[in-house]
C-alpha cells in the first residue's frame, strides 16, 4: 500500500494562476496539483489534494487527518499569520507536518514574518514557487522511509 499523503491549500490558493502572477506564478492551482499527484506516485505515495477558503472547513479536515495519512503538507495562505486554531488542530497530527509557501515570506510585509503553523510543522520550504510543493513532496517521502 503507498503511503497516504495530505496537500492542505488555505484561501485564496485556487485563485492561482490569476492572482498576483509576479509573486504566485501563472499556474492554476489545478495544474499543481496534478504535477504534485504524479511526483507523488514516482516516490511510492498517494497524494490527496484539498483546498478551501475557510478556516473552519480547514480544520475540519485536519481533524480528519489524523487517522489515515503518514503525512500532511499545508500551505494555509493568509492563515498562516493568524491561525492559532489551524495550528491547534494540527497538534493533532502524530504524522510529519511540512509547512510550504509559493513566495519567500520572510521578504515580504512584516505580517508575513509570523508563522503559527511553523511552530508545530517539522519544517518548512518557502522562496521557491510550486516546485516547493515537490521539494515538500520529497522531503515527506524521506521521513516516511525513516518513519519520523
Ligand atoms: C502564501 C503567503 C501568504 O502570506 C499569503 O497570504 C498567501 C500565499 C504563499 O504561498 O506564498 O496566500 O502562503
Amino acid at each position: 500500500m503507498p503511503s497516504s499523503i495530505l496537500l492542505v491549500n488555505g484561501p485564496n490558493l485556487n485563485t492561482l494562476g490569476m492572482r498576483e502572477p509576479h509573486i504566485y506564478g501563472h499556474e492554476t492551482l489545478k495544474e499543481i496539483e496534478a504535477k504534485c499527484k504524479q511526483a507523488a506516485k514516482k516516490l511510492g505515495m498517494s497524494l490527496e489534494c484539498f483546498q478551501s477558503n475557510c478556516e473552519g472547513e480547514i480544520i475540519t479536515k485536519i481533524q480528519q487527518a489524523v487517522k489515515g495519512y503518514q503525512g500532511v503538507i499545508i500551505n494555509p495562505g493568509a492563515y498562516t499569520h493568524t491561525s492559532v486554531a489551524i495550528m491547534d488542530a494540527l497538534l493533532l497530527i502524530k504524522s510529519p507536518i511540512i509547512e510550504v509557501h509559493l513566495s519567500n515570506i520572510f521578504q515580504r510585509e512584516a505580517f508575513r514574518h509570523e508563522s503559527y503553523v511553523s511552530k508545530v510543522a517539522k519544517g518548512v520550504i518557502c522562496g521557491f514557487g510550486s516546485n516547493g510543493y515537490l521539494m515538500a513532496l520529497s522531503a515527506m517521502a524521506e521521513l516516511v522511509k525513516k518513519g519520523k
